[in-house]
């Protein structure tokens, strides 16, 4: 077997993106170690999921820093000696300046509830049932230094039905966020996708478009 993909996942609240992973890897579907826990919030529930299973968190809290460049030297001197393959923010609030990001080029993912490009930022159920959409989605993109820019590597989508509101298509985007992470870790692990340069590759072909995630 493969050495385990080493991870850092860097949450902001409720964790369950961060609990998905977890179970992956205690269940033997992802071969993978998490390394830490970043939350920049004291309170996250995530924590707990993290103290639970035995690994390591630290909280960086962004309000007891002055700018966001001593906010992200202090998650830089966290993470540089974990040595991470890979950094997973799964609902992590808050943008990492573009030091860290250039410092983790290729490393740093995350996972956003919409079909990207559209709906970039905060409030997207809302946003996509006021605009009248008939799908949204869910998105797994590289980190760049824009918000919620990066090319997208794997997208899942599921229909809006007449009636939905917020929760509904929150427990079906979350429902397909618990199988992305997982799935993608797989496919890193195997080399299937392969990220250099700025650049997917899937199956050793620069990737044109994000890969369906299925249902
Ligand atoms: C997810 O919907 C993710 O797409 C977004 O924030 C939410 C985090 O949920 N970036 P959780 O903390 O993993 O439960």
């Amino acid at each position: 077997m493969s050495k385990p993909l080493s991870l850092v996942v860097l949450i902001s609240g409720h964790g369950s993106n961060l609990q998905s992973i977890i179970d992956s890897i205690e269940q033997g579907r992802v071969n993978a170690e998490i390394k830490a826990v970043i939350s920049n919030n004291a309170e996250a529930y995530g924590l707990l999921r993290a103290s639970k299973h035995g690994i390591a968190s630290y909280v960086v809290n962004h309000r007891d820093f002055g700018n966001r460049e001593d906010f992200d030297h202090q998650l830089q001197r966290i993470l540089a000696p974990l040595g991470a393959d890979f950094i997973l923010l799964a609902g992590f609030m808050r943008i990492l300046g573009s030091a860290t990001v250039q410092a983790y080029t290729d490393k740093i993912l995350n996972i956003h509830p919409s079909l990207l490009p559209a709906y970039k930022g905060l409030h997207t159920y809302r946003r996509a049932l006021d605009s009248g959409e008939v799908e949204h989605g869910v998105s797994i993109h590289l980190v760049t230094a824009e918000l919620d820019d990066g090319p997208v590597i794997m997208q899942a989508r599921y229909p809006i039905a007449s009636g939905d509101k917020i929760e509904d298509l929150q427990q079906k985007g979350h429902k397909l966020e618990h199988r992305m992470y997982p799935q993608l870790l797989c496919w890193l692990g195997e080399g299937k996708i392969e990220i250099s340069g700025g650049q997917i590759f899937y199956d050793k072909t620069l990737l044109s478009k994000p890969v369906e995630f299925g249902h």
